[in-house]
Formats: C-alpha cells, sequence, structure tokens
C-alpha cells in the first residue's frame, strides 16, 4: 500500500476551490493546510473544505515537515519566488500559471526542481479536458491529415470592479498583462501543444475599454506559425459583453473540427473522412457534463492535473503538464508580449462632430 502524501494549499482566491476539491479528489491524499496571507480567507476555505489547518503563513507551511507538496494559488508575482522556496524546502510543487513572470525566472525554477529531484508542474487543466485530448489523438493518429491552420479566439467580459478591487491584477508588476497572461493563457497553451510549438509572427495589444482601471492590455491579437508550417491566428479579449467563450478552430487536409474550450468542451462542427466522423459520434456521445468546484468555466480538469501530479509524485512518471512545457509556454507569452507592446493602440474615444 502506497504511504498517503499530505498536501496544503497556499493561496485561498477565486481558484483556490478547484486546487482543494481536485486533490480531495484523490484517493491517498489528504489536504492538511489552507493558508493566505488573509485569515479570513484562508478560515473560509477550511470551512468550506473540511480542511484541518488553517495559517497566514507560508513559512509554517513549508516548515510541516509531513506536508509532500503545495499549490501555489496567489499573483503572478509571487510564483517564482514562493516556489523556489517551497522546493527547497523539499515539498513538489504544483503552481498556477504562468510559472513565472520572467523566463530567466522559470529556468531557474525548472533547474531547482530537477536538481532537488522534486515534481514542478504549472497548471494547464484545459490540457486534460477529454476533448482536447480527442483533437490531439485525431491528429497524432492523421484522421485530420496534416495540420494546415488553427484559429483560437477568447472573448470574455471583466468589470472594472475585478481590476479595481485587485492588488494585483490590471497592472505590469502583479500581472505581468492581463488578456494574455490570465484569461487567454489556456487557449494559447492549448493551442501550442496541438501545433507541436509556436513561434510569434506578429502581435498588438490594445486597452480599448478598461484603461482607467488597467496599465496592462484588455485586448491582443496575434499570428503565429506552428513548428509543422501551420498558419495561426490567436485573439483574446477581457472587454466583451459575452462572459465567456473561447473558439478553436483546427484546420487540417483532412478535417476540420471547431471546438469550444471551455467547460464543458463542446464540438461544434466536424467535416472528414468517415473515420474522423464515427469518432466524433464517439465523442460526442461519451462527453457528460462533470460539476466543476468553483467557477464553472475553469472547468474539472484541475482533478485529472491533480491525479497525473500525484502519480508523478509517487512513481516519477512525466507529466503532461510538466514545468519544462509551462516554461516554453512563459517563452511564448515573453515573444508576445515584446511583439504586442511595440504595437500597443489605445484607441481614442470617439470625438463629436
Ligand atoms: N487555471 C485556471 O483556470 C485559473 C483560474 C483563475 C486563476 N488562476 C491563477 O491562479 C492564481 C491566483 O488567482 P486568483 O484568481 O485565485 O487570485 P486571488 O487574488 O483571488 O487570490 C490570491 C490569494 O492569494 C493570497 N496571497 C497572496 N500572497 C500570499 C502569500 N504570500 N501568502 C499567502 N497568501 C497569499 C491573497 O490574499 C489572495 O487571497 C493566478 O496565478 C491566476 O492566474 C488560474
Amino acid at each position: 500500500m502506497t504511504s498517503p502524501l499530505i498536501h496544503a494549499i497556499i493561496g485561498c482566491g477565486r481558484v483556490a476551490p478547484n486546487h482543494v476539491d481536485a486533490f480531495a479528489a484523490q484517493p491517498g491524499i489528504s489536504v492538511r493546510w489552507a493558508c493566505d496571507r488573509d485569515a479570513a480567507k484562508a478560515r473560509s476555505l477550511a470551512l468550506a473544505y473540511d480542511v484541518p489547518a488553517v495559517t497566514t503563513s507560508v513559512a509554517e507551511v513549508l516548515a510541516d515537515a509531513e506536508v509532500d507538496s503545495v499549490s501555489l494559488a496567489v499573483d503572478h508575482a509571487q510564483h517564482a519566488e514562493l516556489a523556489a522556496a517551497a522546493l527547497r524546502a523539499g515539498k513538489h510543487v504544483l503552481v498556477e500559471k504562468p510559472l513565472a513572470m520572467t523566463v530567466a525566472d522559470g529556468t531557474e525554477l525548472i533547474e531547482l526542481s530537477e536538481r532537488a529531484g522534486r515534481v514542478l508542474s504549472v497548471v494547464s487543466q484545459h490540457r486534460y479536458d477529454p476533448l482536447v485530448r480527442a483533437v490531439h489523438d485525431w491528429l497524432d493518429s492523421g484522421l485530420l491529415g496534416r495540420l494546415v491552420s488553427v484559429h483560437a479566439v477568447l472573448q470574455c467580459g471583466r468589470t472594472t470592479t475585478y481590476y479595481r478591487d485587485s492588488y494585483w491584477r490590471g497592472t505590469w508588476s502583479g500581472e505581468g498583462g492581463s488578456a494574455l497572461v490570465n484569461q487567454g493563457y489556456h487557449a494559447l497553451d492549448v493551442v501550442r501543444s496541438l501545433c507541436g510549438g509556436l513561434s510569434v509572427v506578429g502581435a498588438m495589444t490594445g486597452t480599448a475599454h478598461l484603461r482607467e482601471v488597467m496599465e496592462t492590455e484588455d485586448t491582443l491579437a496575434a499570428v503565429l506559425s506552428g513548428s509543422s508550417g501551420a498558419l495561426v491566428t490567436y485573439g483574446v479579449t477581457v472587454a466583451s459583453v459575452v462572459p465567456w467563450r473561447t473558439r478553436v478552430t483546427v484546420v487540417g487536409t483532412a478535417g476540420t473540427v471547431v471546438f469550444d474550450l471551455d467547460h464543458p468542451g463542446t464540438l461544434h462542427f466536424v467535416e472528414g473522412g468517415p473515420e474522423l466522423l464515427r469518432e466524433a459520434e464517439a465523442e460526442r456521445a461519451r462527453t457528460t457534463r462533470e460539476e466543476p468546484s468553483g467557477i464553472d468555466y475553469y472547468g474539472i480538469s484541475h482533478r485529472r492535473q491533480a491525479a497525473d501530479f500525484c502519480r508523478a509524485v509517487r512513481t516519477g512518471s512525466p507529466m503532461t503538464a510538466s514545468g519544462r512545457e509551462g516554461l516554453e509556454t512563459l517563452r511564448l507569452l515573453a515573444d508576445l508580449y515584446r511583439t504586442g507592446r511595440r504595437h500597443a493602440v489605445v484607441p481614442q474615444p470617439a470625438t463629436a462632430g
């Protein structure tokens, strides 16, 4: 029998319920700590999910020798420092996206985790969605033919209060960008995985509608190229009236797939050969809605990534969302910001006349 693993959640804000739920769902795991520098938030998460110990101190969690692993669900600016501290304390780390704010910090974390022999994984829950796995399989098995192009658009709506009430969102120092690195992360990360790598051809950022409350971008548009030559367009905005929708179109020489990445992933359209159509029918029939804990478009796949993480901790097996994958997505984000900020657009309000 394998010994139980003990996990801790650091940061008890919006996404924390997905972590405590994900680890609580794993056999042989117990979540011992809810840690937030705001004691009320730590207490409220602990109460809602029966977490026995509460603290405002990360050091207290890291000093608990029985803690095997931690989830880091804090603002982007603290990911690198807290992940390094946890790895140095001998903990395995599941850090929310992005891995770090800079590629240099991300690279140091990977090296540290490898030296320490500890698992470091960056949350990319949608890579584990059954529909995304199916599209991967259709590409790998040749049912879609050679990849020609991918078009991904996330539109969502964020209010002025969302930024005003946050100590870190909408700032370069706390969030490191906004629409792309925060809401748009998963669509980019999934497209990068479908294409086997992406490089930036061009990008523009805009702050059209939320500029009184954010110094970062509310919108980004980009053209990229896939490593096998696919042409890729990518767009994200947080200034839409649509609460949340990610639409991805994958065009191959033998088939086309249109799907929503959100929860539940929806397969809208498939065209291609009889085997692809049969597989798509099976996928539609198989997909059942699972009820997520917390905000519903975050989906249910934090559970799947937690399962992969626990397996890696126990057996050393490689993870789908490895730290190195997180580093490659961070590199791409940095390239997109470098290019996009050179072409930043701040539209002026329309003048009468
Ligand atoms: N995977 C997803 O779908 C998803 C969804 C939402 C957020 N996220 C990511 O999760 C992370 C957190 O986002 P959020 O929306 O939950 O933020 P949030 O602001 O709601 O919560 C962050 C919490 O961390 C606490 N905190 C900050 N510094 C701390 C410290 N040193 N010690 C203890 N507690 C500390 C804050 O008090 C706050 O309660 C970000 O990286 C974000 O990008 C991921």
